[in-house]
């Protein structure tokens, strides 16, 4: 069964500032997670739930990013040279796995702002967009589940995770009514509200899928928190037509944040039959020895 949503947005223009000195000359996108960098693990979600037709939203100094998802027939020429098939084959994949399509934001005004500059590409139809910092685990299904929600619904989906009350400030956060299990109607959505204003603890996390409806919405929103368009208004604009959310409680890393890319870094090699056994030793033995506090 194909899906009607056939296009993914991954807006990638952010300067990674919370992420400095790393991401001085280097997109943060491009941070690599084991030996991937943390955009083609995007990527490849995207891929995996069924969509090829990939529109990046980047900005100055993300050239390297096109670079990644290019031919690099240098660089096969000297691995084929060198008979490092495997090695040969994996470079070719990344480069043929999707299309891949990049339009510049020009200005950094806001998340909104880049997600509107998508439209011409998506046309009048469902997408999906999927934030370049947020990495969902494989194990989750994260984009497949909403995608299957939204066929389910027939309405827009965006991905939710309870988080603690001190951390819904680092969120969009939503007032939820119970639908179906894990799937709520969204009746209302705050952007980083403070723990007082929370109207639950269940923050958005960087996975949705729109009806084209969120493009006139954008359209129609003012400058909100930061003086930035913000998609968070713009979905508050979309719960006239209805909204839902569908809750994953783990597998997600924001690898904007320092300490979730560490994580992040080790839970996937963890998962990697190459590394993982060998690291959990490394682990086990510098914890066991008194090297960190020993405590998960
Ligand atoms: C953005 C959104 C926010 C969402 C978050 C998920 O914030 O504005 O609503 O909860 O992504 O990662 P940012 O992390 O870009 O500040």
């Amino acid at each position: 069964m194909t899906s009607p949503v056939a296009k993914a947005v991954i807006p990638a223009a952010g300067l990674g500032t919370r992420f400095l000195p790393a991401t001085k000359a280097q997109p943060k996108e491009m941070l690599p997670l084991v030996d991937k960098p943390a955009i083609q693990y995007v990527v490849e979600e995207a891929v995996r739930a069924g969509i090829r037709d990939i529109l990046i939203i980047t900005g100055r100094n993300k050239r390297s990013l096109e670079d990644h998802f290019d031919r690099s027939f240098e660089l096969e020429f000297y691995l084929e040279k060198a008979g490092k098939h495997d090695e040969l084959k994996e470079v070719r994949a990344i480069a043929e796995m999707a299309d891949i399509h990049y339009i510049r934001q020009g200005e950094p005004k806001g998340l909104g702002h880049a997600v509107s500059v998508a439209r011409d590409h998506v046309g009048d139809a469902p997408f999906a967009v999927l934030l370049g910092d947020d990495i969902m685990a494989e194990r989750v299904h994260a984009l497949e589940d909403m995608l299957a929600a939204y066929e389910r619904l027939g309405r827009s989906v965006i991905a939710l995770k309870p988080v603690q009350p001190a951390e819904v400030g680092s969120y969009g956060c939503v007032r939820p009514e119970a639908v179906e299990p894990r799937v709520v109607k969204v009746l209302d959505i705050v952007e980083k509200p403070s723990p007082e204003e929370a109207p639950s603890n269940l923050a958005v996390i960087g996975r949705y899928v729109f009806t084209p409806s969120i493009f006139g919405a954008l359209e129609r929103v003012q400058p909100g928190r930061g003086g930035e368009i913000q998609l968070t208004d713009a979905i508050g604009l979309l719960l006239e037509e209805g909204v839902y959310g569908q809750i994953f409680e783990g597998g997600r890393y924001d690898t904007g944040n320092k300490l979730d890319y560490l994580r992040a870094t080790v839970e996937l090699a963890l998962e990697r039959p190459d590394l993982g056994p060998e690291l959990r030793r490394f682990l086990d033995d510098l914890l066991g020895r008194g090297g960190g506090t020993g405590e998960s």
